[in-house]
């Protein structure tokens, strides 16, 4: 965290004000290498988020319908799931302008046609085959409980959400919440303190 002007600055702050420092963020992974820039005010601007290139690493990507990378930042997760799924539409929303104009630019540097960035969350289709989130932990518990409970319900039948949490920050105590809101949810995968949970839509009652 930085000082902004008297107060203190966040990577999730909506109109970051400290000046811009462009970076370079190269992304490896086992089947993928590309280049993203990066900027101050902008979550893990000098290296890919070691949570974001585990969920990278270990989370299928299904073929067909509509993808959502929640809290994209620079896009790191939405630019690989539109490498990896071309013929789906990966949509991506954060709240911090500066990190949406960054995930904007790689998609357009990458020729990424199939990856969108909207400025307004309710362009976002209502129906998602998956969605992908390092989420934004440090908004506080609240806060995370009702974005996630404002996008999980848009996972059509079948679909799941794929969310990287540190055990440290709460991966067990989301987990169980998700769980009391009829979530299923399963550990996909932990390395370190990582834990990738894997969310599913509850079950429909079939009358
Ligand atoms: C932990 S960072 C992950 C960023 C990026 N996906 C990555 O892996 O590098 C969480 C992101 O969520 C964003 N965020 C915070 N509150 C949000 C909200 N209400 N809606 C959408 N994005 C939000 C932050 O601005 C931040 O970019």
């Amino acid at each position: 965290m930085a000082k902004e002007r008297g107060r203190t600055a966040h990577y999730f702050d909506a109109e970051p004000s400290a000046p811009s420092k462009p970076t370079t963020v190269h992304v490896e992974i086992p089947d993928l290498a590309f280049d993203l820039t990066a900027d101050s005010s902008v979550f893990s601007h000098t290296r890919i988020d070691p949570g974001t290139r585990f969920l990278l690493e270990r989370a299928p990507v299904p073929q067909h319908g509509d993808i959502l990378d929640l809290g994209c930042g620079y896009g790191a997760i939405a630019v690989a799931c539109a490498l990896r799924a071309p013929s789906c539409t990966v949509h991506a929303v954060d709240i911090n302008a500066r990190a949406r104009e960054l995930a904007r630019h790689n998609a357009s540097r990458l020729k990424l046609g199939n990856l969108v960035v909207h400025d307004d969350p309710s362009t976002v289709p209502n129906t998602l085959t998956a969605l992908y989130s390092n989420p934004p932990i440090r908004i506080g518990k609240e806060a995370l409980h009702d974005l996630l409970l404002f996008w999980l319900p848009r996972l059509a039948p079948g679909g799941h959400a794929y969310l990287v949490v540190s055990k440290h920050l709460g991966a067990d105590s989301l987990a169980s919440f998700l769980s009391s809101r009829q979530y299923s949810v399963t550990r996909l995968a932990s390395h370190a303190s990582y834990r990738i949970l894997e969310v599913a839509s509850p079950q429909k009652e079939t009358a």
